[in-house]
């Protein structure tokens, strides 16, 4: 006679566990960021209090583009209209490079995502996302955080 092997309540409910512990392993991994994926839980840069200044309007062209690093983090700053000033964290959406000022858009050095300088929209991929703005107020010709 073959003999069953009887579980008991206490090791029914630690293999569950064991399976749930699994099974929420395997979800955090799904959910992971990976390097292939954008980076969608970027955020305004930290450490940019109200009030901090950006740059002089002036120096930012109609139409056109600046970027600046302030209190160690990347900015990018535009000007779609004269005295109206757009500002957005210059980490790529993608995978995290420091995309550069190029005029009317902003372009990564590393796969070659462009985006809107009006709007930090995508105009061109492999990112999905587009920049993350920075609240920003004229005053004084100043270009300051709101
Ligand atoms: Fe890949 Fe910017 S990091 S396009």
């Amino acid at each position: 006679m073959t003999e069953i092997p009887t579980l008991t309540r206490r090791g029914l409910i630690v293999a569950g566990s064991a399976t749930v512990a699994g099974a929420s392993a395997f979800a955090l991994a799904a959910c992971s960021p990976s390097a292939e994926e954008p980076d969608s839980t970027a955020s305004e840069p930290a450490g940019l209090q109200p009030g901090t200044e950006l740059a002089l309007l002036a120096d930012v062209p109609v139409g056109g583009s600046l970027g600046v690093q302030v209190d160690g983090s990347a900015i990018l700053l535009s000007q779609p209209e004269e005295g109206e000033a757009m500002a957005f964290s210059a980490i790529c959406r993608h995978q995290g490079c420091v995309v550069a000022a190029a005029g009317a858009s902003f372009d990564c050095p590393c796969h070659g995502s462009r985006y809107d300088a009006a709007t930090g929209a995508v105009l061109n991929g492999p990112s999905t996302l587009p920049l993350i703005p920075i609240e920003v107020t004229v005053s004084d010709g100043r270009v300051v955080v709101a």
